[in-house]
C-alpha cells in the first residue's frame, strides 16, 4: 500500500525501494527485459538516472585514461570506498575540476578549454598546478637560490606589437626545489567564463631576485610535451552548480526534478511483476520498518567506463510495516503516529498504516570523466539512506 503512494512522489531512493524485489538496480534492467518493455522506457529511464547525476549524455571515453593524482587523492579524502562523503565540510562547494593543458607549448604558456564548465557553476578557487623539475646536473652550481615565479593572464592586445597581460600570483620558489606548485589564478578563470573568447591563456615568467630573466635551464616546470602524463601542467576548478540544499529531506517537494520519473518505469501492467511487488510486500508486512542493503552496480548500468570512483554504492531502501503503536526507534513524525492510531482503531475506511521511508539521507561522491575527457569530483545530496522511519 504505501509503495503505491509513493510512487508518485519522493526521488530515486525511494523509487528503487518501492519496486525492489531483488536489491540491485540490475532488477530495473531485467523487468524491462523480460516484460518487453519497450526500448524508449529504458533509455527513458536511462536517461533520468544521468539527470539525477546531473548529465545529459553519458559521457564517451576513447581508450584507457588514467586520472591526475591530485584528484584521485581529493577523492580519498573526501569520500570514504563506498563514494560516501566522510565529511560533508571538506569541500566548500560540489564540484572539483581538473584540466590538462592543451596548448603543450615549448614556453611556459598554458590555455585550458573550460567549454565543459556550465554557465551556472559558481567558481569559487581556481589554482594552476604546474610540476617544477629538478634542476638540470650541469647547471646546479649557481650563485641564485630563489626565483621570483609570475603567472600572468594573457589578455587581447591593444596595440599590435606587444601582448598585454595582467599579474595574477607571484612568489618566491627555492631554486633547487622540485614537487608541485600551486598558483591561484580564480580572476583569470571567472574573467573566462564571462568571455570565452578572452581566454587567451596563462603565462609564467621566472626572475632572478633582482628582476633580470632566469636562464630557463635552470628552472623548469615540466609540460604536456616532454614530461610523464602524471606531471602535467593542470588547472584544478572549485565550483558549486548549486544543487546542494541544507534541507534533510529535499527529494520530497513535490516540485523536485527528481519527482517526474516515466508512469511506466513505476509500474508494470503484467501480471508477473505486480504478483513479485504484492509478494515482497506480503514478506515485508510481517516485519517492521528497517533499513536494508540496495547496492547500485555501476558496472552493472554500464557506466563503468566513465566513472572512476566508487564502482557501485550502497543506497540501502526502507522496508517494513508502521503497526501500532510506533516505537520511538521508528522515529515516528507526530502525523504518522496519529495516522497510526486511526488506522489501528479503523475509525475511517480506507486510512493505510504510515510509510517505512528514508529518515536522514547522506550525500556520495563521483569521480568521472566528463565530455571532454577532463576528471571531474562531484557530491550528489541524498542518494544513500541513513537511516529510515514512519512517516
Ligand atoms: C518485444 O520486443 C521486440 C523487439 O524489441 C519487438 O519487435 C516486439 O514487437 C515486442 N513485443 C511486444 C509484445 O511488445
Ligand atoms: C573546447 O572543447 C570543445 C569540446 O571538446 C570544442 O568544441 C571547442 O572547440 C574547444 N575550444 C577551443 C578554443 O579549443
Ligand atoms: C597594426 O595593425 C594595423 C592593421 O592590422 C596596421 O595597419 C599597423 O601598421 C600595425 N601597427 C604596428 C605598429 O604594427
Amino acid at each position: 500500500m504505501c509503495s503505491a503512494m509513493l510512487l508518485f512522489g519522493i526521488g530515486l531512493v525511494t523509487l528503487l525501494c518501492a519496486t525492489d524485489a531483488r536489491p540491485s538496480l540490475n532488477y530495473l534492467e531485467d523487468h524491462f527485459t523480460v516484460e518487453n518493455e519497450s526500448e524508449e522506457v529504458r533509455s527513458a529511464a536511462i536517461k533520468r538516472l544521468l539527470e539525477v547525476f546531473g548529465m545529459d549524455d553519458t559521457p564517451a571515453i576513447h581508450g584507457h585514461k588514467q586520472p591526475p593524482q591530485y584528484m584521485l587523492d581529493l577523492y580519498n579524502t573526501v569520500a570514504d570506498v563506498d563514494g560516501v562523503t566522510k565529511d560533508p565540510y571538506l569541500l566548500e562547494g560540489n564540484t572539483v575540476r581538473s584540466f590538462f593543458d592543451k596548448l603543450h607549448s615549448e614556453q611556459v604558456e598554458f590555455r585550458f578549454n573550460l567549454s565543459t564548465v556550465s554557465r551556472a557553476e559558481k567558481i569559487l578557487t581556481a589554482e594552476l598546478h604546474l610540476f617544477k623539475l629538478r634542476p638540470q646536473a650541469t647547471l646546479t652550481f649557481n650563485r641564485h637560490h630563489f626565483c621570483q615565479v609570475s603567472v600572468y593572464q594573457l589578455l587581447n592586445s591593444k596595440s599590435n606589437s606587444t601582448q598585454d597581460k595582467k599579474l595574477l600570483s607571484s612568489r618566491l620558489i627555492p631554486v633547487h626545489s622540485t614537487g608541485w606548485e600551486v598558483f591561484t589564478i580564480t580572476q583569470a578563470v571567472r574573467s573566462w567564463m564571462l568571455d570565452e573568447g578572452s581566454n587567451l591563456g596563462l603565462h609564467v615568467v621566472v626572475q632572478t631576485l633582482g628582476g633580470s630573466p632566469m636562464d630557463m635551464k635552470l628552472i623548469r616546470f615540466a609540460s604536456g610535451r616532454n614530461h610523464h602524463q602524471s606531471k602535467q601542467p593542470m588547472l584544478v576548478l572549485f565550483t558549486d552548480d548549486g544543487r546542494r540544499s541544507s534541507k534533510p529531506l529535499e527529494s520530497t517537494d513535490p516540485n523536485d526534478a527528481t519527482s517526474n520519473l516515466p508512469r511506466p518505469l513505476l509500474s508494470s501492467p503484467s501480471s508477473r511483476s505486480v504478483r513479485s511487488v504484492d509478494e515482497s510486500e506480503e514478506e515485508g508486512a510481517s516485519m517492521s520498518c528497517q533499513r536494508l542493503p540496495l547496492y547500485v552496480d555501476f558496472e552493472e548500468i554500464g557506466w563503468s567506463g566513465w566513472i572512476v570512483s566508487p564502482r557501485g554504492y550502497n543506497a540501502y531502501h526502507c522496508k517494513g510495516s508502521c503497526p501500532f503503536p510506533l516505537g520511538q526507534n521508528m522515529m515516528p513524525t507526530n502525523h504518522a503516529t496519529v495516522q497510526s492510531i486511526i488506522n489501528a482503531l479503523k475509525l475511517i475506511k480506507g486510512i493505510d498504516m504510515p510509510c517505512c521511508v528514508p529518515d536522514k539521507l547522506f550525500s556520495i561522491n563521483l569521480l568521472y570523466f566528463d565530455d571532454d575527457e577532463n576528471v571531474v569530483l562531484k557530491q550528489y545530496n541524498d542518494m544513500v539512506a541513513g537511516s529510515c522511519g514512519c512517516h
